[in-house]
């Protein structure tokens, strides 16, 4: 969840890792802090501050760094101890020549902490990472690589690491188990970073470290070994999407920028995806006879990507027949669920990070289940545990509330139940080919509703003061509504919740009163008069109703206060389209209320601990 770079080569380090550190504050964003090795002396030099990254920024005009041309620097989001400047990364050990920045968690910490302090070490945080400094203080004896592999073998749960040390002032040290961690290449320069974007206007050319690995960096040379000590001979792959692509370019916000994006997701997807009738999921990884062998489906998810998984199982038990279950990762992997080897896994995730997600799938393969990710991120951590990938390349996605990554996710799901449902057949294929007809104009229709934002802007202006909202969705709607609330409390703070219509009555309807707002997502649908009469009994209670409705749905304007139209569509598509205004809402209430769009409070871009 925080982000780390780290820099060897000859342009002056704090300038080249503050750079990189502000590409990276989405990770998180309650302190940071820098460290190098002073040209000068030789010796460790640390800056730290409480808050953003412009806070640091500010911190090194006033205190500036010496000349230094190696360093270590992190974005953090807490997990253990308070978000203040002495639990901000770097942390030193006793004698001050041991420098680490790390991302995820050291589970055993406390336990190793207690030894540590029984021996004499004297720690300044309350963080976990600081065991790992005063570790390497114990176990070094003139050879780095030897120390960091004892240290290593110690630690008990998911890390990035990255380590400078004045003992090898040359030297920047890397290791991953669990969390990802990159190694950019450069000319005369090199890098290492928990993410693309970090690094990308200096170098395209990035090995990803797998889990396992340690690395030796020098300014001119990367040098990859396994935990065990054997030598490895890294693949440097290049990054082929561009610096704008990580760039607002004229947007006020990422999340604005990102949600203008889907069009070109949403073409790209079909170009690629679709042929003529054929529908080409290249990366699935699964033969036509295990195709035609999937007797149950299971997919896993958190957050975002959970509510598009809830909206593919309406989607491919309608068009399929193949029963599906649906947890979020937290839950399946403790539950220990009845799983077997005719048994699709498919997990869902944006980072691929997601610890719960990875958690999930790795109980699932224990089981024997095969596993087809659906994923945005190319050789993230859950890909290289996939048996087949299906890549969204929605691109990178900067603001923390996912837009463009969930409908991708929901196109890539609207196709793979198309293509299993050429095997499991429970729709027609004149009914196929008629819902990839409509599929087909998905861009052309998410234009024309940005084109619309604004009427979704006066609404939001007219309905930002409400303290609560309530979401309301049927059938293949009611995981909108889900989505719809998510989207508003993350970005907004206000409280809101999503439920299914029919289940109003079993409580939520007691929110009801002339303080709330209610969201319901009414597109024309087989169940469109039960939206109806639910609209009815909340006008009854006074309650604010903002409609979503179908464009030429004039009846819908006796029941509604707001309504915001979308396109016609076939209802199993609805999703797709009702998506864009439900965020554009979430949007400009944040907006409305001066919250920080992209960053909001506690949230980071991805969860990599549990
Ligand atoms: O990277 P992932 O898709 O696995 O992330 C899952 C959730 O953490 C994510 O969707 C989160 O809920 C977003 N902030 C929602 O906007």
């Amino acid at each position: 969840m925080c982000g780390i770079i780290g820099y060897v080569g000859e342009r002056q380090a704090d300038h080249v890792l503050i750079n990189g550190l502000k590409k990276l504050e989405y990770r998180g964003y309650d302190s940071s802090g820098v460290g190098i090795i002073s040209s000068r002396t030789g010796k460790l030099v640390v800056r730290k501050i409480h808050g953003k990254i412009q806070n640091l920024e500010e911190l090194l005009k006033k205190s500036p760094l010496d000349k230094g041309t190696i360093g270590i620097s992190h974005t953090r989001w807490a997990t253990h101890g308070a978000p203040n400047r002495v639990n901000s990364h770097p942390h030193a050990d006793c004698s001050k020549k041991f420098l680490v920045v790390h991302n995820g968690i050291i589970e055993n910490y406390q336990i190793l902490k207690d030894q540590l302090k029984k021996r004499g070490h004297k720690f300044r945080s309350d963080t976990d990472t600081e065991v790992i400094a005063h570790m390497i203080e114990e176990c070094y004896h003139g050879d780095f690589l030897t120390a960091f592999r004892k240290v290593i073998s110690q630690l008990e749960g998911a890390f990035a690491l990255g380590i400078i040390t004045q003992m090898h002032p040359e030297t920047l040290y890397a290791a991953r188990v669990g969390s990802p961690l990159i190694i950019g290449v450069g000319k005369n320069e090199n890098y290492i970073a928990s993410d693309v974007p970090a690094i990308l206007d200096m170098t395209d050319r990035i090995i990803y470290l797998k889990d396992g690995q340690m690395a030796a960096i020098t300014k001119d040379k990367v040098d990859v070994f396994t935990f065990k000590g054997k030598r490895m001979r890294p693949k440097v792959d290049k990054i082929n999407y561009s610096v704008d692509a990580v760039q607002k370019q004229g947007f006020a916000h990422f999340m604005l920028k990102e949600i203008h994006e889907q069009p070109k997701v949403f073409e790209q997807m079909i170009k690629t995806r679709i042929k003529g009738k054929k529908i080409i999921l290249e990366g699935i990884g699964l033969t036509e006879k295990q195709i035609k062998g999937i007797d149950r489906i299971f997919i896993v998810a958190c957050g975002t990507a959970y509510h598009a998984g809830l909206i593919g199982k309406y989607v491919i038990e309608a068009m399929t027949g193949i029963p599906v279950n649906i947890d979020v990762s937290s839950e399946f992997r403790y539950r220990d669920p009845i799983i077997d080897r005719k048994t699709l896994i498919i997990p869902i995730s944006q980072s691929g990070e997601t610890a719960d997600t990875l958690a999930a799938v790795k109980e699932a393969r224990d089981k024997g289940a095969k596993v087809i990710s659906i994923c945005n991120v190319v050789g993230s951590s859950l890909v290289r545990v996939s048996d087949g990938v299906l890549y969204t390349h929605a691109g990178p996605e900067i603001g923390v509330a996912s837009t463009k990554a969930y409908v991708a996710q929901l196109g890539m799901l609207y196709l793979l139940a198309l293509k299993l449902s050429a095997y499991h057949m429970r729709i027609s294929s004149r009914e196929r080919q008629k819902i990839l007809g409509d599929f087909k104009k998905v861009p052309f229709l998410y234009r024309s509703i940005l084109k619309t934002k604004h009427s979704v802007l006066n609404i939001a202006k007219k309905n930002s003061h409400f303290g609560c909202f309530l979401y309301l969705g049927r059938n293949v709607n009611y995981p909108s509504a889900l989505e719809g609330a998510l989207k508003l409390k993350e970005i907004s703070y206000i409280p809101a919740e999503g439920y299914a219509a029919g289940e109003m009555k079993h409580g939520p309807i007691a929110l009801i009163d002339e303080y709330r707002a209610v969201v319901c997502i009414s597109p024309q649908s087989e169940i469109y008069e039960k939206m109806i009469s639910n609209m009815q009994e909340i006008r009854a209670r006074k309650g604010k109703i903002i409609a979503i409705a179908t464009k030429g749905d004039m009846s819908i304007k006796k029941h509604a206060n707001f309504i915001i139209y979308v396109p016609v569509i076939q209802e199993i598509l609805s999703p797709l389209l009702v998506a864009l205004p439900l965020q554009l809402l979430a949007y400009y209430i944040s907006v409305q209320l001066g919250c920080d769009v992209d960053q909001p409070r506690n949230l980071a871009k991805s969860v990599t601990v549990e």
